[in-house]
């Protein structure tokens, strides 16, 4: 865990752009952070998503084409704290549809969280929580030959960059079978105006969240960044359709990393490339599961075109 981190900030340090794995956010504080992020005014992904979980929850179940008499899998990739999905979990049940669900998450304590809380709200819906890496428990998975659903919400795909969200779609496809369903939320391309802000809120959570990078290098690795000569730096043009977050270097400086034995130096200006969020439109949908078996079934958007649920068949 900590070699891999290790190894992969002195990757990320060492290239010619400056760059640091979003996935590295997400430790405790990024975790509260994220929580932050998602009630903020600017942050309008969440809610969106939020609205069309509950004001098509019926338009989703017949987009899936379920059968009532037929047990299926419902599967989670990064459940969270499933607020959303708990909107579809109660509709589910209400209607008398035979299904578990088996939300996937790195990390244990969310999990434990989830499935107290489904406890106490939903104790009718059988849960089975499963920690680890999504696709060592897809594999696990595969063996069950239940028809499956799968859910990956938040737009969490656009974390990467579309030749990985391709393989990833890929790869999701061959633990799956044919007529098995995929539900992926997305955020869609829209004004530099709209996006720019949600990246960029005025009250600075979404900076912390970006330099609680280097807090949590300092704390793991020994480093000694000096969070007060760095500032977040977002970036969106409409034309290209992604949201990037940078750390820019505000002076001259050098910073030693016990951990790794090295130093590395910045120049006033430099960025540290920490983060993309992918934006998307049909197209671009159509490329990414281009060659995948997946087809779109599908498509809810909220009231104001925000967001989208994509349904995808194999
Ligand atoms: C959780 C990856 C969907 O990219 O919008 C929020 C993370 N980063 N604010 C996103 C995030 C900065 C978020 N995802």
């Amino acid at each position: 865990m900590i070699e891999q981190f290790s190894n992969d900030v002195d990757a990320g340090l060492s290239h010619a752009q400056k760059q640091l794995p979003s996935k590295y956010f997400y430790d405790k504080t990024g975790d509260a952070l994220f929580v932050k992020i998602m009630a903020l005014p600017e942050y309008y992904l969440t809610r969106a998503e939020m609205e069309i979980f509950t004001m098509q929850t019926s338009a989703m179940i017949s987009a899936l084409s379920l059968n009532k008499n037929k047990y299926f899998e419902l599967i989670e990739l990064g459940a969270g704290d499933g607020s959303k999905t708990k909107k579809l979990l109660k509709r589910l049940s209400e209607q008398g549809y035979q299904y578990d669900y088996l939300p996937i998450d790195i990390s244990e304590n969310a999990l434990e969280q989830l499935e107290q809380s489904l406890t106490n709200e939903l104790p009718e819906v059988s849960v089975k929580t499963q920690q680890g890496d999504y696709f060592d428990i897809l594999e696990n998975l595969k063996v069950s030959h239940h028809p499956k659903v799968v859910l990956f919400l938040g737009s969490n795909i656009g974390n990467m960059l579309d030749d990985e969200a391709s393989l990833f779609l890929n790869n999701l496809a061959e633990t799956l079978n044919v007529g098995d369903k995929l539900l992926l939320g997305v955020d869609l391309i829209k004004s530099e105006e709209e996006i720019l802000p949600a990246y960029n809120d005025s009250n600075g959570i979404t900076r912390e969240f970006n330099l609680n990078l280097l807090t949590r290098i300092n704390r793991e690795l020994g480093g000694d960044f000096d969070i007060t000569k760095f500032d977040h730096y977002p970036h969106y043009k409409q034309q290209e359709g992604i949201a990037k977050s940078y750390l820019k270097s505000l002076l001259d400086q050098q910073v030693t990393i016990n951990y790794i034995g090295k130093s590395y130096k910045f120049k006033a200006g430099e960025l540290i490339h920490t983060e993309i969020s992918r934006k998307y439109d049909d197209h671009l949908l159509q490329h990414i599961i281009k060659g995948s078996g997946f087809s779109v079934q599908n498509k809810l958007v909220d009231q104001q075109t925000l967001f989208a649920d994509y349904i995808l068949s194999l």
